[in-house]
Order: C-alpha cells, then sequence, then structure tokens
C-alpha cells in the first residue's frame, strides 16, 4: 500500500514537486512511512515521529493540497484486494488529514481562525 501510494504521490503533477524537494532518501522515506502504517493498521508501535512538526516546516501546504493527497490516498486504496485493510486506512488517513491542516494552520499562524478540510 505505502508503495504503491507513493508512486502515485511522485506521479502527481503538483504533490510530487514537493515531495521531490524535501525527500532525500526516498527509501529511507518509505521505511519510516511502513512503520507509520504498520503502527496504525497493525498497531506494532515501530513509528515514532512528530508529524504536526514535520509538515508545519512545509511552506504553502493548502487545504487544495490535502484534498489532492486524499485523493491519490483513495485512488490506491480502491486497488487493495485486502477490503477490510483498505476501508480502515482511508478513515484513518481522512482522520489524520483532517487533524494536520488544522495542526499545520495552528502551528503556522496561531491567530488566524483554522478552516477545516471539507468532508468528501
Ligand atoms: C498536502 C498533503 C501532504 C504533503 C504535501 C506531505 C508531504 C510530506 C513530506 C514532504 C514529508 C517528508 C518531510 C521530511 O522528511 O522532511 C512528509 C512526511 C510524512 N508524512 Fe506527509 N504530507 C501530506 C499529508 C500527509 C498525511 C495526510 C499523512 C497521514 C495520513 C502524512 C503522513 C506523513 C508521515 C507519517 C511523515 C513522516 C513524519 C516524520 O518523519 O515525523 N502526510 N510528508
Amino acid at each position: 500500500m505505502v508503495r504503491a501510494f507513493y508512486a502515485r504521490i511522485q506521479a502527481d503533477a503538483e504533490l510530487g514537486p514537493i515531495f521531490a524537494a524535501h525527500v532525500d532518501d526516498w527509501d529511507a522515506h518509505l521505511v519510516r512511512l511502513t512503520d507509520f502504517w504498520s503502527s496504525l493498521l497493525r498497531g506494532t508501535a515501530r513509528f515514532s515521529g512528530s508529524p504536526v512538526q514535520t509538515h508545519a516546516a512545509l511552506p504553502d501546504l493548502s487545504e487544495a493540497l490535502f484534498q489532492r493527497w486524499l485523493a491519490r490516498f483513495d485512488e490506491t486504496c480502491a486497488t487493495l484486494p485486502n477490503r477490510v485493510l483498505a476501508e480502515r486506512a482511508q478513515l484513518l488517513a481522512h482522520r489524520i488529514a483532517r487533524s494536520l491542516w488544522l495542526g499545520y494552520q495552528l502551528q503556522r499562524d496561531p491567530d488566524a481562525p483554522a478552516r477545516d478540510l471539507s468532508s468528501g
């Protein structure tokens, strides 16, 4: 799932360049993200990181980019044979994207009212 998703991300016209600018070592990134999803979906506790801080350091993220990230994620999940796992991954991805987007706005501009991610 992680490899298929990041292949789509790298091919994406808007998200691809952002990752290309920030990820030097794709193998290390994929291991880290596999640990992240393994912790969430399998309860392995292999991931320790601070995604809110990591994303707060990226300039110019927007609601549209988060929606685009989710669209690529949903497309990936649609191809997975394990439907139970795919649906749980989607549910968690949407929840985490929402909280990362709120956290991003709060970190970058604490005085501005944060906008929610519209569901859909
Ligand atoms: C606009 C949407 C997003 C963009 C452009 C984006 C971009 C990135 C980039 C460039 C990195 C690597 C940063 C670095 O190593 O310096 C990263 C790390 C990461 N991303 Fe995202 N991301 C997005 C949304 C999400 C979402 C919705 C999730 C989870 C559902 C997520 C999970 C992660 C995790 C777990 C890491 C590693 C964090 C760490 O090492 O502490 N990202 N992201």
